[in-house]
């Protein structure tokens, strides 16, 4: 049995040098590790061996087994080298022929508007801030004067985190930048100067003109003095940069919890020039962002005394700037991914 084994080796060793193609290779396998094969047959018959012959023709014929094992694989990789280099001798490069063209990506129209929106009012020395997406229902309501059972709570359709819905401890997704207001008030002492752009989000079927996330952008302006004057004058000079020097603006009373007086702003309809269209609801105006001045409640929640220090805030939506300014008649558009709308822009 033992030179049974010799042969089986020499022979397939012979045989295995001469192989060239990957085929034969397989046939090759099949014919000296196979089930049937030889080696396999001396390998079983092993057990009606007695001990000593057993043992080493079980050694001897193991062996043989390993080195025919990798004496295969060792071909393998030669063939698949070979046929790597052959490919590569025929298909030769040209490097003359055109490149395939990257695709440059850009800024999404919200980012682009965001970022035209915080450019304004850092030339006008406001800081650009951020807060979270999650926040306390003490944030986003209580502390802005909307207690619970407040009626304003309605104007805000909520998506609420925790379970405990309504009180100062359950977590929502905020429904407007507004909350940021507190949280600025409490970490840093006047004078501040802030812009918070950031998403928020409304349990709102969703339509042309309503998203259940969207874009906001907050102003704060706390210090001694500050009066509606100066609110006036910063909002002017904002519309002005976004929509035009000629464009007409026009303050109105408005009511947030948060603000007193609170006022809304609106420009001259950019489709119409104030004539009266479909855009405006034929009233020649478009309401563009709620204002006030900053509740003297809302700054001592803050901890900061309303007998020395007032201050101005805003909110404005931020979709609505671009829908106005280039006619888009659906705010759905901006988040469809859809390529063909996102690359006019
Ligand atoms: N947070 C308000 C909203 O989402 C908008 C707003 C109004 C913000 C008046 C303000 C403000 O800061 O003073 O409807």
């Amino acid at each position: 049995m033992l030179q049974q084994l010799e042969q089986i080796q020499k022979q397939a060793s012979e045989e295995l040098e001469k192989i060239n193609d990957p085929k034969e290779l397989q046939l090759w396998k099949v014919r000296y590790l196979g089930r049937k094969s030889r080696l396999t047959r001396v390998l079983r018959s092993l057990a009606t061996l007695p001990l000593e012959e057993r043992r080493k023709i079980g050694v001897r014929g193991n062996e043989v087994k390993n080195i025919l094992e990798s004496s295969l694989a060792e071909r393998e990789k030669i063939l698949e080298e070979a046929r790597i280099a052959s490919s590569l001798k025929y298909k030769k490069l040209d490097v003359t022929l055109p490149g395939q063209p990257l695709s440059v990506g850009r800024l999404h129209p919200i980012t682009q508007t965001l970022e035209e929106i915080c450019d304004i009012f850092k030339g006008m020395g406001f800081q650009v801030v951020e807060g979270p997406d999650v926040e306390w229902d003490y944030y986003n309501f209580e502390a802005l004067n909307i207690p619970q059972e407040h009626p304003a709570r309605d104007m805000f359709a909520t998506l609420w985190v925790d379970a405990e819905v309504g009180s100062g401890k359950a977590r929502l997704l905020r429904t407007h930048t507004s909350p940021v207001q507190i949280r600025l008030m409490e970490e840093k002492r006047p004078p501040i100067r802030v812009v918070v752009p950031g998403r928020c989000y409304r349990y709102e079927a969703t339509d042309a003109t309503h998203e259940s996330m969207f874009y906001q952008v907050e102003g704060l302006a706390i210090d001694k003095n500050i009066t509606m004057a100066d609110l006036k004058g910063t909002l002017v000079e904002f519309c002005r940069c976004l929509f035009g020097e000629e464009r007409k603006i026009r303050f109105r009373c408005d009511y947030f919890p948060f603000v007193e007086p609170g006022a809304e702003v609106a420009i001259e309809c950019l489709a119409c020039h104030g004539a009266g269209c479909r855009v405006c609801g034929y009233t020649g105006w478009l309401e563009i962002l709620g204002a006030g001045m900053v509740h003297p409640d809302v700054l001592r929640r803050g901890d900061i005394d309303p007998d020395v220090y007032s201050g101005f805030a805003f909110g404005m939506g931020v979709e609505r700037m671009p829908m106005l300014r280039y006619g888009i008649d659906d705010i759905r558009l901006f988040y469809g991914n859809d390529l063909r709308f996102l690359k006019q822009f």
